[in-house]
């Protein structure tokens, strides 16, 4: 566990609560207390600052935390940031949903974002000679893809997209990153892979398929709990 004692920041105050190296990161504050409650066990809150809620818990004695994000990379920026460079943290999950923009990709289905291209101007703030490829770790990558097969699950590993923009005023954006091989479109990844590259600790994106841009096809949220289970089940396995 991550001694907190003394530490806070302007959005995350454990007041003395601790935080594990490993965190699952919802973008809905009130999924990541399902989560809590739903997995963990002895669960702890730590944060509740703009009602971002956090806990650490055990699952299956394994320390982890969970805590919203919000929408977005400058959000997921925030909190990414503040939980490595301040707290300490070192395996970063996002847990999230997202929009396939290719045809081999169903509803429900399981992506884990190997990489994240996006239309933000997040990186500009390293000052590189280029354009940076936002990349996921190897290391937990190779892991969620093991778990996905040992489950089941259908799975796809490839690019995403990371949005600023979720109601596009160009309708044909989405067609361009299909052309260019992404699987699906979400808003936080590229932020929290470049937080963590900057920081060299490991970070992951999962997803399942919560819409179909090219198909029009949409799920209910009552629906999306089967496959929310799946990709947790992936993303704990990770701790
Ligand atoms: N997350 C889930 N669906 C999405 C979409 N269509 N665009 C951006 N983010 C999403």
């Amino acid at each position: 566990m991550l001694e907190t004692t003394g530490k806070s920041t302007p959005h995350i105050q454990p007041q003395g609560a601790p935080i594990a190296e490993t965190i699952l990161l919802p973008g809905d504050p009130l999924r990541a207390k399902f989560i809590a409650e739903t997995y963990l066990e002895d669960a702890q809150q730590f944060n509740q600052v703009r009602g971002m809620l956090g806990f650490t818990g055990t699952y299956q004695g394994k320390e982890v935390s969970v805590m919203g994000t919000g929408m977005g990379m400058p959000s997921m920026g925030i909190y990414s940031w503040e939980l490595i460079n301040v707290f300490g943290v070192k395996n970063l999950i996002r847990v999230g949903s997202c929009g396939a923009l290719q045809d081999e990709l169903n509803l429900y289905d399981v992506v884990i974002a190997q990489g994240a291209s996006t239309d933000s101007n997040y990186a500009g703030q390293y000052q590189l000679p280029g354009t940076f490829a936002p990349l996921g770790s190897y290391r937990l990558l190779e892991q969620a893809k093991r778990a996905a097969e040992e489950q089941g699950a259908r799975t796809h590993v490839g690019g995403v997209v990371s949005s600023d923009v979720f109601y596009n005023a160009n309708d044909q954006v989405n067609h361009r990153w299909a052309s260019m091989g992404m699987l699906a479109v979400e808003m936080e990844a590229a932020a929290l892979y470049m937080n963590a590259a900057a920081a060299g600790v490991d970070a992951l994106a999962l997803f399942t398929v919560s819409d179909h841009i090219m198909r029009q096809e949409e799920t209910t949220p009552e629906e999306r709990q089967t496959a929310f289970t799946q990709m947790m089940e992936i993303a704990l396995s990770l701790a």
